[in-house]
Formats: C-alpha cells, sequence, structure tokens
C-alpha cells in the first residue's frame, strides 16, 4: 500500500504532537515542561456530555468533521488508553495511533492498539452517518505505520449513501470490498443515540438466553467482507475458553512488566475510580501477584455465558484489525441499544501461544482471531461507571 495517495498523506510533524501536549495542557491549565501530559492524563467524564443539537450544520465542512471526533473518543480502548490523534483539515479527517499509549507489555504486536482505533473510526462514522455526511475511508494510506486511516467527507443526499466500503475507481481513496448495502443499513439512529451510553460491563451476567433474533441482528451488523463473527454458547467450548483464559491471566499476571503497565493505568485513574482508589489499586495490581483470583473471576464469567464472541479475520493486518476494531464498536453500540452487556476478555490473545490454542479450538485455524468478549445481561445494570476520556480538543492536532 502505502505511497500511492501521497497528496492525502500528511502526518502530524513531531513539532505539532509536541503542540498538542502543551495545548491539552492549557485547557487544563497545568504546564508540564517535558513531561508528556498526554502519556498520563486519561481525562474526566465531560466528553460523556456530548449533544447532538450542538453540531454546526450551517458551518464549514471542517469545523462538522471536528465536531464528529468528540463521538470518536467516546470508544471504548484497552486499558481505555485512548491511543488516537486526529487531524482535520476541510473535508478530510485523519486519525493516527498515539504510539506513547501503546501498552508495549499487554499489546506487544500493538493488536489491541489498532483494534481500539478501528473503534473510534466507528463512532466517527456513525457519527458522520447521523448527520448526514457521506463518506469514504482509506486504511493504512501512507507509509507512517501510525496513520491508520482517512475519512473523507462528503455532503451528503439526506439519506444517507455513504460508502466505507466500497471502491470508485476515481476515488484517491482505497476502500476494499464492494457493499450493497447503504450504511444506513447496519448504523443509524439506534447506534448514534447508543453511543453515549455504551460502556463495558465486566461484572456477572444472569443465565438469561439473548433471544436468537438479537443473536441474528448482531451478526448481520457485521459486513465488512473479510472479518467474521463467531458466537459459542455451548458449555463444552465455553469451558475450554475459560480454561484458556485462568491460564493466560495466571502467565501474565506472573510477569512484573505486565502488572506494572497495568497499575500504571489503575493509578491513573483510567477505569474510573476515584483518585484515592486508584492510587491503592495501582499498589495492589502492581504488587500483588493477583493473577489467581482475575482467573478465577473471568474463567467463572465465560464459563457462565450465556454466550462468548470471537471476531475473525482473514488475515492478521493492521487494515483487518482496525475493521474488526469497527465491527466491534458496532456491535458494542447495537448491545447497548438492546440492553446485552458486552465485556471483551482480551488475555488469551495476549499471549501468543495461547493465541493460537485459542484458534485451533474455534476451528480455522486459518482465521487470525483479533478479539474475544462476553455478551449477556447485567446482574447488575447500573453498576458500571463511566471511564473517563479525553476530550476532542486534546486528540485534535491542527
Ligand atoms: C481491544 C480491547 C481490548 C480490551 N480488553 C479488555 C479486557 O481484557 N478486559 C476488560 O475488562 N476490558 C477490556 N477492554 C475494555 C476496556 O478496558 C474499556 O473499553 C476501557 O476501560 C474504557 O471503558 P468503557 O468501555 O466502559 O468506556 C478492552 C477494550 C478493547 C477496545
Amino acid at each position: 500500500m502505502g505511497e500511492q495517495n501521497p497528496e492525502i498523506v500528511r502526518r502530524p510533524s513531531e513539532r505539532e504532537r509536541r503542540g498538542l501536549v502543551s495545548r491539552a495542557s492549557e485547557t487544563i491549565g497545568e504546564t508540564v515542561g517535558q513531561v508528556s501530559l498526554r502519556r498520563r492524563w486519561v481525562g474526566g467524564p465531560r466528553p460523556w456530555r456530548v449533544s447532538a443539537s450542538a453540531f454546526p450544520k450551517e458551518s464549514a465542512l471542517e469545523k462538522r468533521a471536528r465536531f464528529l471526533v468528540r463521538y470518536a473518543v467516546l470508544a471504548p480502548s484497552s486499558h481505555n488508553t485512548q491511543p488516537w490523534l486526529f487531524t482535520a483539515d476541510d473535508d478530510e479527517i485523519r486519525l493516527f495511533a498515539d504510539l506513547d499509549r501503546w501498552l508495549t507489555v499487554a499489546d506487544h504486536d500493538k493488536r489491541e492498539l489498532y483494534l481500539s482505533l478501528g473503534a473510534a473510526l466507528e463512532n466517527l462514522l456513525v457519527a458522520a452517518d447521523h448527520f448526514g455526511l457521506g463518506f469514504e475511508v482509506a486504511y493504512m494510506p501512507g507509509s507512517d505505520s501510525s496513520h491508520a486511516a482517512t475519512v473523507r467527507l462528503s455532503e451528503s443526499s439526506g439519506s444517507p449513501q455513504s460508502s466505507d466500503s466500497q471502491r470508485s475507481p476515481e476515488s484517491p481513496l482505497e476502500g476494499g470490498d464492494s457493499a450493497e448495502e447503504s450504511s444506513a443499513d447496519y448504523r443509524g439512529a439506534r447506534l448514534f443515540t447508543a453511543i453515549p451510553h455504551r460502556r463495558t460491563s465486566r461484572g456477572r451476567f444472569r443465565a438469561t438466553p439473548i433471544p436468537t433474533a438479537d443473536l441474528a441482528a448482531l451478526d448481520r451488523h457485521c459486513v465488512e467482507a473479510d472479518v467474521s463473527l463467531q458466537m459459542v454458547a455451548d458449555a463444552e467450548t465455553l469451558d475450554a475458553i475459560a480454561d484458556l483464559t485462568a491460564r493466560a491471566n495466571r502467565r501474565l499476571y506472573a510477569d512484573y512488566a505486565y502488572r506494572r503497565e497495568l497499575g500504571r493505568w489503575v493509578g491513573r485513574g483510567a477505569f474510573g475510580d476515584p483518585w484515592p482508589a486508584a492510587k491503592v489499586g495501582k499498589l495492589a495490581v502492581s504488587h500483588l501477584n493477583l493473577g489467581r483470583q482475575r482467573a478465577r473471576k473471568d474463567g467463572r464469567a465465560i464459563r457462565e455465558g450465556p454466550v462468548v464472541a470471537a471476531l475473525r479475520t482473514d488475515d492478521d493486518g493492521r487494515r483487518s484489525q482496525i475493521r474488526a476494531g469497527q465491527v466491534f464498536e458496532r456491535l458494542s453500540l447495537l448491545a447497548t441499544a438492546l440492553g446485552i452487556g458486552i465485556h471483551p476478555v482480551s488475555a488469551a490473545l495476549e499471549v501468543g501461544g495461547l493465541r493460537r490454542e485459542l484458534v485451533d479450538l474455534l476451528g480455522r485455524p486459518d482465521r487470525p482471531a483479533q478479539h474475544l468478549f462476553r455478551l449477556g445481561y447485567p446482574e447488575r445494570e447500573s453498576e458500571e461507571r463511566r471511564s473517563p476520556r479525553r476530550p476532542a480538543e486534546a486528540v485534535l492536532v491542527d
């Protein structure tokens, strides 16, 4: 890929990226000097109060594009690292990985980083659709591997016919597979409304099965030809996935570097803990080996089902990972609308050998597993906190 569209590829320079840090610090009234605030700051609750009525519909496209980023930042990301940066120029939004936020231990191969970028991209597209903007997406369009996607927006016809997956010969943007469906068939108002309500459900799920019609609806929302959704509900396979996850947790937590990395994000309040709890949590996670407790908790949750789902892709490339992230977010939004909780359980995918075992267990070893998550009805619906977010202004580079 790479060099074919040089005119649409402008990576923010190191100076621009540094500029972002000082602007973000000004925003929250702190002077940080050489200390990278961007690396540490997890944001606050304000971005969740986004209001569609504030959309600047009469303004130039660039201003509208910048508004869409308010929805992108509400996406899920591993350890809530929010590893994204955006630029918006005229009709183009570019999405970059913020490598200061890469989890070098838990996510050594950057799979979760690109999944998280995909989730942010999907929120952006759902919002664009909602506000009547058309779009085309180019994945990994330049030679810079941190440049995940360029979205070119267009004034749309009212009924959205946006094509993020159609390849048009005239277009400099490389789309991919052609899709007959309009985006309205699998995005639309229901998903848009769900964006500020979605959150990760880590608690136990009730035994209540998910109706077949809802499972079918989730399946229909995985429209990317190179991504497939596999749902598991039989006790034997759930048991085997639970065992793998428990082994993975024990292995990961035995590594001090893994615990220290997780502890750092816990301590920053990335999971929504108030300050004292975050600091105590950091000490506990870093210095105690909680692997057995984690293994027991995740193992039991997976065994109880009712459903564990895997996203599989044609290959293990970045484009596939971004697209799997998009599907994950789309399913998360639909699940939210349907009252279904969703909880990623990534441990087995974070250990190379166990990821392979998982794929063997699920069948089709030629199709890499990108993401694994539980689906069900939370026992206690109100218990999940909103995790903090950096506001759009802090992740937009001019
Ligand atoms: C790629 C990816 C992997 C994740 N893995 C896990 C996981 O293994 N366990 C977990 O509890 N949450 C996991 N999460 C959920 C994040 O921790 C969560 O999105 C983040 O803390 C923000 O919280 P929110 O989703 O409630 O907004 C994952 C999310 C993503 C996108």
